[in-house]
């Protein structure tokens, strides 16, 4: 099949690049470059044996996203295209409604004027807020506490009246919890912009030295040893629930679904330090800080509904996501 992937440059867009590459689709890739580099082309070109189609342009772009769909013949459609910054969502707070609900109904309008009705959108549990029960299910309350998250909910809300206004698009939002990681290869990776805000690839680079140490947002958390606990879940079980994800969209009645995408394990923040320290053999100096505005104590995923729908389940170990940052982190 033809899948279009806005923001298929990113982090997570790259990875399902591989997955879907390798399952014999074809894809094309449109990224504005706001959050990537052009390098990543060339690196996906080295796993895959030859380069994903690229369009430079924006998911804004309504004449320019219809022309792709209609020249390259596009089947469905995976919207990874996003801000995605949660502090900079309170600065910004326009920015982000502008590019990610404003992005996803320009998308949807061109993909509805070409008859492109299938596509797989990138949510986030963030849409929960702070938890009322764990593990966190699908019929969790949502109340997000960013404009980003808000975001990520209005246009949970757009798809939902979308396809009940017209049974025949296929739609699902995949609510992801903690991506981490890197395609085994070391090729492709996360690269943040400055200091990062997340916690794995902060590790990351106060194991390489690049950062002098880690600070520990809070120690008194309700949790078994007081720092947060988060569902870290592989980047490349993530992408492998795309595929699924497609998959589900062709064979089943339903026209919009909701699927949380995490592992239903939740490790703790020193849990990770300890880790790291021993598959990268090196120190991870840390000091405990004060906890982090809106920080949540715990949020872990109840991943049975796609289990059961999509047949997917995450298989990589907390070792394995470590291992593999650090080989993405530590490449020449
Ligand atoms: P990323 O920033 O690495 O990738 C997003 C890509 O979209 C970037 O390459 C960027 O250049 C591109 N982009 C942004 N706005 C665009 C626009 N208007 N037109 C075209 N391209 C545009 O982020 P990611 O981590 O790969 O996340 C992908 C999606 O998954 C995002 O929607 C994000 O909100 C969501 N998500 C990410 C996480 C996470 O922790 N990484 C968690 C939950 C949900
Ligand atoms: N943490 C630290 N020090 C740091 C960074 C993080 O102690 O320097 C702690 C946090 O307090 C938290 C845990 O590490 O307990 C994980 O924090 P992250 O920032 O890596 O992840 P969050 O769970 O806060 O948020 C991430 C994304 C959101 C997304 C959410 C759920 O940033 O966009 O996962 O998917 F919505």
């Amino acid at each position: 099949m033809n899948i279009l992937l806005t923001g298929g440059l990113g982090y997570i867009g790259s990875h399902v690049t591989v997955v879907l590459a390798e399952a014999g689709h074809h894809v094309i890739i449109l990224d504005n470059l706001h959050n990537c580099k052009i390098e990543v082309l060339d690196r996906l070109a080295k796993i895959l044996g030859n380069s994903p189609a690229f369009i430079q342009g924006d998911v804004r772009n309504q004449l320019l996203v219809e022309s792709v769909l209609k020249d390259q013949k596009i089947d469905a459609v995976m919207h990874f295209a996003g801000l995605k910054a949660v502090g900079e969502s309170v600065q910004k707070p326009l920015m982000y409604y502008e590019n990610n609900v404003g992005g996803t109904i320009s998308l949807l309008q061109a993909m509805k004027s070409c008859q492109v009705k299938k596509i797989v959108f990138s949510s986030s549990a963030t849409v929960y807020g702070i938890p009322q029960y764990l593990p966190l299910d699908e019929k969790h309350p949502t109340n997000p506490e960013s404009p980003y998250g808000q975001t990520k909910l209005q246009i949970e809300a757009i798809l939902q009246d979308l396809a009940r206004s017209d049974q025949s698009w296929k739609i699902i939002a995949l609510r992801y919890f903690n991506p981490v990681g890197a395609h085994e290869s070391g090729l492709i990776g996360e690269e943040p912009n400055g200091i990062p805000n997340n916690l794995m690839p902060y590790i990351s680079q106060v194991a390489s030295g690049l950062l002098p140490k880690l600070k520990i947002f809070g120690n008194d958390y309700e949790t078994p040893d007081g720092t947060g606990v988060r569902d870290y879940i592989h980047v490349m079980d993530l992408a492998e629930g795309h595929v699924c994800a497609l998959n589900y969209l062709y064979n089943n009645e339903s026209e919009f679904s909701i699927m949380n995408l995490g592992t239903g394990a939740g490790y703790s923040v020193l849990e990770l330090v300890k880790l790291y320290q021993k598959v990268s053999s090196r120190k991870i100096t840390y000091e405990i800080a004060a906890k982090r505005a809106g920080d949540i104590a715990a949020c872990y995923a109840n991943a049975d509904k796609a289990a059961v729908h999509m047949v997917w389940k995450a298989k990589r170990s907390l070792e394995k996501m470590c291992e593999d940052s650090w080989r993405w982190q530590s490449r020449g």
